[in-house]
């Protein structure tokens, strides 16, 4: 069953009904203010930091689910309705909510009065636009009341929704004209304020949400608006809001327009107040008028689309299959933006007080981004290395506002520094960019100690080295990329009580994924290396990959598959000695994707166990059996029900890397297989199930022994988009940046006759066709650049010339 549609010419996925499974949300805003935004106007806005800076509140696990937003409410004789349904649920003649590339239209009518409210957040303002259209499509004059309403968050997220004795007293606002100003908190050192604002002359207005609403009712029935006029109230403390009452008065065919602004605005120190006591409202000012004007608005909404249509030309694929195109030009590469933006703080599941950005989770979601803005991928990777530790350990997580570690969660997880070599090594390989490894980066955020960043990724790789366990694996540490393996939270000895270890301690337990990844990102450190005429540390960081490589082979592999880890008895995880969980897809992707056991079968016996063992309708599960019951020495995987999250849930982040492996082997037809089946482009039909976004991926679907098999959850900050379009646009159909240039290596399923990418690479737009007249899997006979054969299918970057055409010939 659907709830909507795609329109792939205008980029918008197209929600035809207030009653989806779950919210459908969107993403507004690019750099620095951003709005979530549901199919019904709910969420919420934040600047810089979902935690720090929260413009507007929000309630998670509210009920009804989605409760919160910017709300606005036509009054029309004794009918209330919204234009997105909620709060009021009034029955709507039409809806629609189409979510567009960094901007949502959402469209409702009533006994012929149609409303249509687009939400923006402009390219270069730290605001959002909520532009409202009015118009009268019935044959008698009409005499509307409008009533805006947004909650108003006391910035500190955290703090607002649990310091209430505090924070019932502290809401301060000012009203001037048309425009509410929230400046709760600005007379103690605070230097920020928000407005919320409107173009047209009001009737009245509301700042007390408890004159708004009224005591003993709710968004859906606030008394101001029942009664038709505002309360002209002021909040001295309790819980701000800004609402707007205004009138429109329409004759047959007649439309009008309202602009608000819900704005962020930031006075440098010195300029605080413009008389003593009074905030200084000139930044404020300064915002509102560029949105007076139905054209400014006009202006400001092309140019965010423009921003958005130059962004995507960086890949573009024609491929004949309409989904897998809607997928790869335009929304596996937006929630690659979001996720860049977001990391895992701030979705309909992620609450934004938790989890700043990861560290992991970040370097991972660039791999995705670097393509589209390289400046901003740069940027990012020098503000995640500053976070690191001497030693070469790093923070979990990091605060976007403040760039400074989360010490609260700490270090240890033993993955994380490695993944500061991979993201690295991708941005240079897409940018050409050797001069990011010169630049200084703190350690600890202390810039005392900054070192220039290929001492960094040194490091990361050094802190690898230096901490392995008996079979020569590298230590796990308090988990790697499966936080729930928590392998050294336990007694230490059978039957003993209770221990755990220090954060990162733990000498014993191992994991078979970090040493897959030191394989993989060791040798990408070390063509860094050889770029950098460092031949002695490349050769020395080719040796330490060969020893790892052969601890896998040694100590890694069970017999058909690779093994997992070894837990803090030097058990080992993930084998068929085990009773449950025997096989975890993790090692299998990785190992694979390193190039361990590609000359001796083991590669090929891997996958085929993943097939044979992991793989079901929905996408493969990471475990198999799953656990069904607590396993101290085993961790917060073994806490779940089976078939959910990482007790065998279909983790969708780890899928791709399976494709990855697949397309190594030359499995075109396997790796597009397992490539749809996560897919959410391809699972719209089935939205009852899946119930999440058809246009984003979600973290997890329920796997084969959960009671909801095919449930995703989690919808949209997950490494999945990353890796997804990694998976297609590097592995599938081959376009793959190197240090040396383009490489062309497609492996697709071997029905396709061929395929077009336009691709932008070091300034260079390629214009590549793929032809594929034997049906093969894989192989590549000859690559003509500008009509020239080339030899080898790696093209070197093109000077000169701002355009190539290139003709690859599969065979
Ligand atoms: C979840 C993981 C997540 C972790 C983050 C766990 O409860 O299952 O998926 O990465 O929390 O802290
Ligand atoms: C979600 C986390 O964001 C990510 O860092 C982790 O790798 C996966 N969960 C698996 O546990």
């Amino acid at each position: 069953m659907q709830f909507g549609h795609f329109d792939d010419s205008s980029k918008e996925y197209v929600i035809t009904t207030p009653r989806t499974p779950l919210p459908w949300i969107n993403y507004l805003g690019t750099q620095d203010f951003f709005s979530l935004i549901s199919n019904t106007a709910g969420g919420y806005s934040f600047y810089k930091d979902a935690k720090l800076l929260r413009l507007t509140r929000y309630r998670y696990n509210n009920c009804p689910l989605d409760n919160g937003g910017r709300y606005y409410y036509i009054k029309d004789g004794n009918t209330v309705w919204n234009p997105g349904w909620q709060p009021t649920q009034t029955e709507l003649d039409a809806y629609s909510c189409r979510h567009g590339l960094g901007y949502t239209v959402i469209s409702g009518s009533k006994n012929k009065i149609e409303a249509e409210l687009t939400a923006f957040v402009p390219v270069h303002d730290p605001c959002e636009i909520n532009y409202l259209v009015i118009r009268n499509t019935g044959s008698s004059p009409r005499h509307l009341d409008i009533f805006s309403f947004v909650e108003f968050c006391l910035w500190n997220a955290a703090d607002d929704s649990s310091n209430f004795q505090r924070n019932f007293s502290t809401g301060e606002v000012e009203v001037e004209g048309s425009t509410i100003y929230h400046k709760t908190e600005y007379r103690e050192r605070r230097n920020h304020y928000a407005v919320y604002s409107v173009n047209k002359k009001i009737e009245g207005f509301d700042t007390s949400r408890d004159a708004f609403i009224g005591l003993y009712n709710g968004f859906s029935n606030p008394e101001a608006v029942l009664a038709g006029e505002s309360r002209n109230s002021i909040a001295h403390g309790w819980a701000p809001v800004g609402s707007h009452h205004l009138k429109a008065d329409l004759n047959p065919g007649e439309a009008t327009s309202f602009i608000f602004v819900l704005g962020y605005c930031e006075n440098p120190e010195d300029q605080k107040f413009e008389a003593p006591g009074i905030i200084n409202k000139a930044p404020a000012r300064r915002l509102l008028e560029k949105y007076q004007t139905d054209l400014q608005v006009k202006n400001a909404l092309f140019e965010l689309k423009h921003y958005w249509t130059g962004l995507l030309s960086s890949y573009t694929v024609e491929t004949g299959d309409e989904k897998l195109d809607r997928l790869v030009n335009v929304w596996n590469q937006y929630q690659c933006m979001v996720t860049f933006n977001m990391s895992r703080s701030a979705s309909y599941f992620e609450s934004g007080l938790g989890r700043g950005m990861g560290f992991r989770d970040s370097c991972q979601d660039l791999l995705g981004f670097v393509h589209l803005i390289p400046s901003r991928a740069r940027e990012r990777i020098l503000d995640i290395a500053s976070t690191q530790f001497e030693d070469g350990s790093t923070y979990h997580q990091y605060q976007p506002l403040t760039k400074k570690g989360n010490a609260d969660i700490g270090s240890g997880f033993n993955d994380d520094p490695l993944w500061l070599v991979a993201s690295t090594a991708a941005y240079i390989r897409e940018t050409g960019d050797f001069s990011i490894l010169d630049e200084k980066c703190a350690f600890n955020s202390d810039p005392s100690k900054a070192v220039p960043l290929m001492e960094h990724l040194r490091r990361s790789i050094r802190f690898t080295r230096t901490h392995l366990g008996p079979h020569g694996l590298p230590q796990i540490g308090r988990a790697d990329w499966n936080d729930c393996l928590n392998l050294n939270c336990f007694s230490t000895q059978p039957g003993e009580s209770f221990q755990t270890f220090g954060p990162s301690e733990g000498p014993v337990a191992e994991s078979v994924f970090i040493a897959a990844m030191f394989v993989k990102y060791g040798k990408e450190y070390a063509e860094l290396c050889d770029a950098l005429h460092l031949s002695e540390e490349a050769s020395d960081i080719r040796k330490a990959v060969k020893e790892m490589n052969e601890a896998v082979q040694t100590s890694g592999w069970d017999g058909k598959w690779f093994v997992r880890a070894y837990d803090a008895y030097s058990r080992p995880v993930g084998s068929h000695v085990n009773d449950e969980g025997q096989i975890y897809i993790e090692p299998q992707g990785m190992c694979v994707m390193a190039g361990i056991g590609l000359d001796n079968g083991k590669a090929e016996e891997a996958l085929k166990s993943v097939e044979e063992r992991l793989d079901t309708h929905f996408g493969i599960v990471l475990l198999t059996p799953a656990y069904t019951s607590y396993h101290v020495e085993l961790g917060e995987i073994s806490s779940y029900p089976p078939g959910y999250k990482e007790n065998a849930g279909i983790f969708c982040h780890n899928n791709p890397w399976i494709v990855c492996a697949e397309t190594i082997l030359g499995h075109g037809n396997r790796a597009f297989q397992v490539f749809r089946k996560t897919c959410p482009v391809y699972l719209e039909e089935i939205s009852e199930i899946h119930r999440t976004e058809p246009y984003a991926y979600c973290q997890m679907v329920a796997g084969k022994d959960a009671p909801t098999f095919g449930e995703g959850k989690n919808s949209w900050l997950t490494g999945t988009a990353a890796w997804t379009f990694t998976a297609i646009s590097q592995y599938i159909l081959g376009i793959q940046p190197t240090l040396h240039g383009l490489k062309i290596d497609p492996c697709i399923p071997d029905t396709v006759e061929g395929y077009t990418v336009n691709r932008t690479f070091r300034n260079v737009r390629y214009h590549i066709r793929v032809e594929n007249p034997s049906h093969v899997q894989k192989g590549v006979i000859s690559v003509t650049v500008n009509g020239k054969l080339m030899e080898g299918n790696i093209i070197p970057p093109v000077t000169g010339k701002s355009e190539a055409d290139v003709v690859v010939q599969m065979g």
